[in-house]
């Protein structure tokens, strides 16, 4: 048994890694997804019929129970709701491992006494650790994204002192805990202490800043697995968990370059204004000037006049879920013998992917969208481009104003094209919380409007030319 045991979970974990590599293009990423739910189901299978599993009853209720609600909540959640959902889901994992741990420890210390191996205890005390702050830093992260706790910028006299005394007191009592196995009550403190440093590291984390939290935690929470893998000595978990911390943190790294921000200015709450001050409060010039609009009737004339039109998206489409609306525009667009591409920033949105993940349920074809580096030198080339709900992707000032905090972050040149149209609903700013030069450009036109709506109007146009 226990060698088929090592065998499927070498199978589940081929699985798990070719799983990753498929979701990296959107042409493959539901065979990814099918792939690792594949290799989930074969590790959870073999996992139960290994002889250390007893009884049936509890893992039955538990999967009929868990899936109805894991099922309920993926089909309600919004797809602008997806970041605090992802984070919930890591907390969970994080508290999974802090409990699988405790109960590993009673049953070593009940089975074979307080003589506990030196590298068993050690993986117990990190689970614990790494384990009760991922679950009450997403609780928090969660709460910030929902609007249940305050998503500003949290900050109180000796924050840091206070958080770095209650990591040495951690580390202190873990140590004594690796020495002295047999300190229960010890390792009980360890937990509780763990679950306020949680809810004190991201508290001052502003809520604008929550999605590269929640990819931070979402790699905790895969280390606190690999260590409980440690503890169980179950070497799937060991990879799972691995696969889960290593690519949490390349996703945080690849967020933090995008933004062109250190993980520690994210951490630390840099934004402090973001999604609320403005250029005054974030820092950067504030820009003035006349802005031309235009209505839906000469919009549709001016795309009548193009040949080449680049569509790039934006939070905004996400939150008036336009991506249809979209699809409508490039279909009557091309019917027209327009070229139509989109272009999409690495971090347009609020999570990664979110633009392409809209645009594919739109059935927008893949070949159609453009990274960033792939598309940025043909803007000069370009006739149209037409902004959907992006702001800060799209702000020439990351080019331009070294006193912008946006300074340094890499933009789509969406202003080297002969006509930018942008569609939003007033001048207000994005999440950076900074004005946009580009609505006062001399080839910028403002689409005013919810994006939904304004759309489906400029396609009705188009139609009736
Ligand atoms: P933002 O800069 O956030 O701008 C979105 C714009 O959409 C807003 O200015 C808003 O303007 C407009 N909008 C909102 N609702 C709309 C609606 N119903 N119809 C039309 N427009 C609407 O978005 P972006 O350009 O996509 O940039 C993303 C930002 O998020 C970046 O700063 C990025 O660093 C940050 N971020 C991204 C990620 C990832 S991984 N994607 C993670 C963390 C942070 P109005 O209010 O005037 O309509």
């Amino acid at each position: 048994m226990q060698t088929i045991t090592y065998i499927v979970y070498l199978v589940a974990s081929v699985l798990f890694i070719f799983g990753i590599k498929k979701l990296g293009s959107p042409k493959t990423a539901r065979q990814g997804n099918m792939l690792s739910s594949i290799g989930m189901l074969l590790a959870v299978v073999i996992t139960l019929f290994d002889q250390r599993v007893l009884t049936f009853e509890y893992i039955i209720i538990g999967i009929v129970v868990g899936s109805a609600i894991g099922a309920t909540m993926a089909l309600k959640v919004p797809m602008t709701g997806m970041p605090q959902m992802v984070g919930l889901l890591n907390g969970f994992g994080g508290g999974a491992s802090m409990l699988v741990a405790f109960a590993e420890y009673y049953h070593i210390l009940n089975t074979t006494g307080p003589e506990i191996e030196v590298a068993t205890s050690t993986t117990i005390v990190l689970s614990v650790l790494i384990g009760a702050v991922t679950f009450t830093g997403s609780l928090i992260a969660f709460g910030k994204l929902q609007g249940l706790v305050t998503g500003k910028v949290v900050r109180y006299p000796g924050q840091h002192p206070l958080n770095a005394l209650l990591l040495i007191a951690i580390l202190v009592a873990g140590i004594m805990v690796i020495l002295d196995p047999g300190k229960t009550d010890l390792l009980i403190g360890i937990g509780i202490v763990s679950l306020v440093l949680g809810v004190l590291l991201v508290l001052p984390i502003g809520g604008a800043d929550m999605p590269v939290a929640i990819s931070l935690l979402n790699s905790y929470s895969g280390l606190a697995a690999s260590m409980t893998g440690f503890v169980l000595q179950n070497n799937m978990l060991i990879i799972a968990g691995a696969l889960v911390g290593a690519s949490g943190i390349i996703l945080t790294i690849i967020m933090c370059k995008g933004m062109n921000r250190s993980l520690m200015n994210v951490v630390l709450g840099g934004w402090e204004t973001a999604g609320q001050g403005g250029a005054a409060a974030a820092g950067g010039s504030e820009v003035k000037g006349d802005v031309k609009s235009v209505d839906a009737e000469e919009l549709a004339m001016i795309f009548d006049a193009a040949q080449n039109v680049i569509i790039v998206p934006g939070y905004g489409m996400a939150v008036a879920q336009a991506q249809h609306a979209v699809r409508d525009l490039m279909n009557v667009l091309e019917s027209k013998g327009i070229n139509v591409r989109f272009a999409i920033h690495p971090v347009a949105g609020r999570m990664p992917g979110h633009m392409n993940v809209l645009l594919a349920e739109a059935q927008v074809p893949y070949d159609k969208l453009y990274a960033m580096e792939d598309i940025n030198d043909d803007f000069p080339n370009t006739d149209v481009v037409f902004v959907v709900g992006a702001n800060d992707v799209v702000n020439p000032a990351a080019r331009n104003d070294p006193s912008s905090p946006i300074y340094g972050m890499p933009i789509l040149n969406v202003d080297y094209a002969k006509t930018v149209v942008v569609n939003k609903r007033s001048l207000n700013v994005g999440y950076a919380g900074i004005s946009n030069e580009l609505f006062y450009y001399p080839n910028t036109l403002m689409y005013f409007g919810d994006a939904k709506e304004a759309i489906t109007k400029l396609v009705n146009e188009l139609k009736e030319l």
